[in-house]
């Protein structure tokens, strides 16, 4: 199973990290623009195997798609990241034009292959690349559900003094500081409902550390995140190559799903060998259906910002 990571900065550099040291792939691509950038930090990567036990190959190529050529799952992180105090919002005109030259040169090569999209701002990113390309909405999927549930579940895990991974826990909505929705209602403790044990005053905390929770990684570190995002990614790409049919909250195109259409937005999917297999109706109430509507509003508007380059 061949994987092309494209952007071999911090997070597409995690990526073909996770994958490789997790086994997903046998062959994993990492291209970039910047000379020699790919190649070095494959070569890195590879001299990682013998010490970690995997057999991946890592190739790192200075923009030759050639190289890409019959990849199951590309992954887009290419774009200009954060910087302290910028919203991922503000990447928009930059971004735009990079994802699409890249989604269109990915498929000339690997017609057949499913894009995560990971460039900010994702969800509008994902809804350009799709209206872009013209493939089925299965097989374009963006990534933040993922990465913003990691976020939430670690924030409750600490709230609650528990292991990370006895908590469940989903975000849905965008993947912005405002619009996502941490669903604190149907988050549990190995199944009991973490409001059991957890007044509203720190839930609501907990949600309002997720939601910046980016944010206060770009403020440390003077750039964004890679290591939860790019473990997201390899989550994701994990449940596509091996079929597993994991629900994780992905941004796809909504088409009358949860009352909305004609964008892309965090919603629970089955993630599988086709991709978004499905998405998942979580009957939300009426609170949180009102907040995804705000959400979408918000989404929308940031599309309209594509007018310009479709
Ligand atoms: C983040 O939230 C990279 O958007 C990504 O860290």
């Amino acid at each position: 199973m061949k994987v092309t990571i494209v952007g071999a900065g911090n997070v597409g550099a995690s990526c073909a990290e996770y994958i490789a040291q997790k086994r997903i792939a046998s062959k994993v691509v990492l291209l970039d623009i910047k000379e020699g950038i790919a190649e070095g930090k494959a070569l890195d990567l590879s001299q990682t195997a013998t010490t970690l036990g995997f057999n991946t190959t890592i190739t790192g190529v200075t923009n030759d798609y050639k190289a890409t050529a019959g990849s199951e799952v590309v992954v887009i992180t290419s774009g200009v990241p954060r910087k302290p105090g910028m919203t991922r919002e503000e990447l928009i005109g930059i971004n735009a034009g990079i994802v699409q030259s890249v989604a269109s040169n990915i498929l000339e090569h690997s017609p057949n292959t499913i894009i995560v999209v990971v460039s900010n701002p994702m969800d509008t990113m994902t809804y350009l690349a799709l209206k872009a390309t013209g493939l089925p909405k299965n097989r374009i999927i963006g990534m933040g559900g993922a990465l913003d549930s990691s976020r939430f579940k670690t924030y409750l895990s600490q709230a609650l003094e528990k292991p990370a991974n006895d908590i469940q826990g989903m975000v849905i909505g965008g993947h912005g500081d405002t619009t996502m929705i941490p669903l604190t209602r149907l988050a549990s403790y190995n199944g009991s409902p973490v409001s059991q044990f957890l007044d509203a005053q720190t839930l609501e905390k907990v949600a309002a550390d997720t939601m910046v929770g980016g944010a206060t990684l770009t403020k440390l570190l003077g750039t964004s995140a890679w290591y939860a995002p790019g473990a997201s990614v390899a989550y994701l790409v994990d449940s596509i190559l091996n079929d597993y049919k994991r629900m994780i909250p992905c941004s796809v195109l909504l088409e009358g799903e949860y009352g909305l259409e004609n964008l892309c937005i965090g919603v629970p999917c089955i993630i599988g060998a086709q991709g978004v297999e499905s998405i998942v109706d979580l009957q939300l109430n009426e609170k949180e259906q009102a907040l995804l509507n705000k959400s979408a509003e918000k989404v929308k508007a940031m599309n309209a910002a594509l007018k310009e380059v479709l």
